[in-house]
């Protein structure tokens, strides 16, 4: 027998946080614009994409959407490259699209979140381009980093530095110098002592505040500020550096101080605009970019590290409510983005042999092959099945929750794309040794037909696999047992049981059975093991992430049991 599990009206007897609070519990749905809908038909994803696609993201019920980069850009790193901060890639659309995007959306009581990258330009932006003619010495070079070469002749790097995409992390630019970039060859870092610099990025976040703009995302916020003294240490040097905050380049408390002064601009809206930083540091140090005199919040990047696995994700949950509570913020969850493998895939592969980020480490042909050297066997149905447990859960947490879009639609990784269709400097610059993250980057199906699903008329710029049509949009739309359905009444009963941010544990005797209630008398029960676990027989089963038996749980499944 299958629980019966009520579709009764949603009440409005949740207490929305007051608007500039709005951040805290919020539903935070990212968007890689040139992936997730191409109005124009050239095979790029673009802003009259979304703005097509702002009622599903309002039937959806989310609180607000994060726009990954849609700046001009040469997509040297899927437009992390930036060479405008304000303005609009002409394939994207216009700065007319993006009000009538966010005209949209806030029609629909959906907030937007954009994304800054500060840590570098790209090498077309008008600063770097004036930095190379101007030459050694010169005012532009110093908005960057140029160093002389070493050797007689300055044809030896400065530093023997490897680069976070691979490959070394200096580049010569033919007169001798070279200058340092932590990210692909495109991507020169900004040198944050230069006031120049402090003064263009608080205008660029003003340019967006006065669109409208409710929150910016700040991309590797850890990595601003840097204290090259010369000489300059080897690699070897560096990564013996403790991360303490006087580390050279790598979480310096120093970058607090150029948050300090974005925080005078944040507050100096009504209501304050809000920001989130993208810091991979020590979890210790997570707060210190999460206080309200810095950032505000932080993203916790534990979950994408960590196996289904009750107990880590118990010891991830506690820990990042304290870290939170430390910083006054509230916490975020994140199973899934632009840089990692989709969730449902991490899931179904074999835990031991994955790459930390769940990133397979080498291809073969066009498969993957996991650092061990095997051919993974990915368990596709196992996968998704985890993946709705595991979402299930993280929305039912405290704090707010980011989804990746497709997740709601249960994607798969993309893994096989041919290495001409592949698109990610971290595939280019690791030849066989990382197969990139293209994969989940691929463009979204809306419909089972057409050209590229119902992305576009034209094509889409990255090939979208046959499978892609069984999980459509317009295939899931209407099917209660879709993931599609399980994400929309997730989200919608998610007012009810989102009040005050604490949980408690309630111990269930089973190390792989996890029960939290939260302060309104909601229960979320997740079931990480195989062997089948009995709920209380008067338990209001609200919501479940697959299928049940009577009031057994059975395993690798969520439920959200009601107050009432
Ligand atoms: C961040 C982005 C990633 C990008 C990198 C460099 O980690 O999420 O996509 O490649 O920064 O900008």
């Amino acid at each position: 027998m299958t629980t019966h599990v009520h579709t009764a009206p949603l009440t409005s007897d949740h207490t929305d946080p007051e608007p500039p609070e709005w951040w805290r519990q919020a539903v935070v749905y990212q968007v890689y614009p040139r992936s997730f809908a191409d109005a124009d038909g050239d095979g790029i994803g673009d802003l009259r994409g979304i703005l097509s696609r702002v009622r599903y993201l309002a039937d959806l019920g989310i609180d607000a959407v994060w726009l990954s980069p849609f700046y001009p850009s040469e997509l040297a790193d899927g437009g992390y490259d930036v060479a405008d901060y304000r303005d609009v890639d002409p394939r994207l659309g216009t700065l007319d699209d993006f009000d009538a995007l966010v005209e949209a959306l806030h029609a629909e009581g959906i907030r937007v979140v954009v994304d800054i990258v500060p840590n570098h330009t790209s090498n077309k932006h008008a600063w770097f381009q004036e930095a190379l003619a101007a030459g050694r010495g010169s005012a532009a070079r110093a908005r960057y980093i140029f160093r002389d070469g070493a050797g007689p002749d300055g044809s030896q790097p400065p530093a023997d530095w490897v680069s976070v995409f691979g490959g070394p992390a200096w580049e010569p630019v033919g007169d001798g110098q070279w200058y340092f970039h932590n990210f692909a060859v495109e991507q020169p870092d900004l040198d944050w002592s230069n006031p120049q610099v402090r003064a263009d990025f608080v205008h660029t976040l003003r340019f967006w505040s006065d669109r409208g703009v409710d929150g910016f995302r700040i991309d590797v916020a850890h990595m601003l500020t840097k204290d090259f003294v010369d000489p300059l240490p080897s690699q070897a040097e560096l990564d013996a550096i403790p991360r303490d905050g006087n580390h050279p380049m790598i979480d310096r408390d120093d970058v607090h101080e150029v948050y300090a002064e974005w925080r005078e601009v944040f507050d100096s809206y009504d209501p304050p605009r809000t920001a989130v930083a993208e810091a991979w540091v020590e979890p210790s140090r997570i707060p210190l970019y999460a206080r309200a005199e810095s950032l505000g919040q932080a993203f916790n990047f534990d979950l994408l590290e960590a196996d289904f696995d009750a107990t880590q994700f118990r010891r991830i949950v506690t820990d990042n409510l304290t870290l939170a509570a430390q910083s006054g913020s509230s916490t975020t969850w994140v199973l899934s983005n632009h840089d990692v493998v989709r969730h449902a895939t991490r899931y179904g592969l074999p835990d031991a042999e994955r790459g930390t980020d769940g990133r397979p480490l080498r291809k073969h042909g066009n498969e993957w092959l996991l650092s061990g050297g095997t051919r993974p066997e990915l368990d596709a149905a196992a996968g998704i099945r985890r993946a709705r447990a595991a979402s299930l859960f993280v929305l039912g947490l405290p704090g707010s929750a980011y989804v990746y879009q497709g997740e709601e639609l249960g994607l798969h990784e993309v893994a096989a794309i041919d290495d001409e269709h592949r698109q990610d400097p971290t595939f280019f610059r690791s030849p066989g040794e990382d197969i990139g993250r293209d994969g989940c980057r691929v463009p979204l199906p809306w419909t089972a037909e057409g050209s590229s699903f119902g992305f576009g008329d034209d094509g889409a710029h990255l090939p979208q696999p046959a499978w892609f049509a069984d999980l459509a949009v317009a295939v899931q739309d209407g099917d209660p047992a879709s993931t599609l359905a399980l994400y929309r009444r997730a989200l919608a009963l998610r007012h009810e049981l989102q009040t005050g941010e604490a949980l408690t544990w309630v111990e269930t005797g089973r190390h792989d059975v996890l029960q939290f209630h939260r302060p309104n008398g909601w229960t979320v029960v997740t079931n990480f093991g195989t062997e089948p676990f009995d709920l209380p027989a008067d338990a209001d089963i609200a919501l479940s992430s697959g299928p049940l038996d009577g009031r057994v749980l059975p395993g690798e499944t969520t439920v959200w049991i009601s107050a009432r």
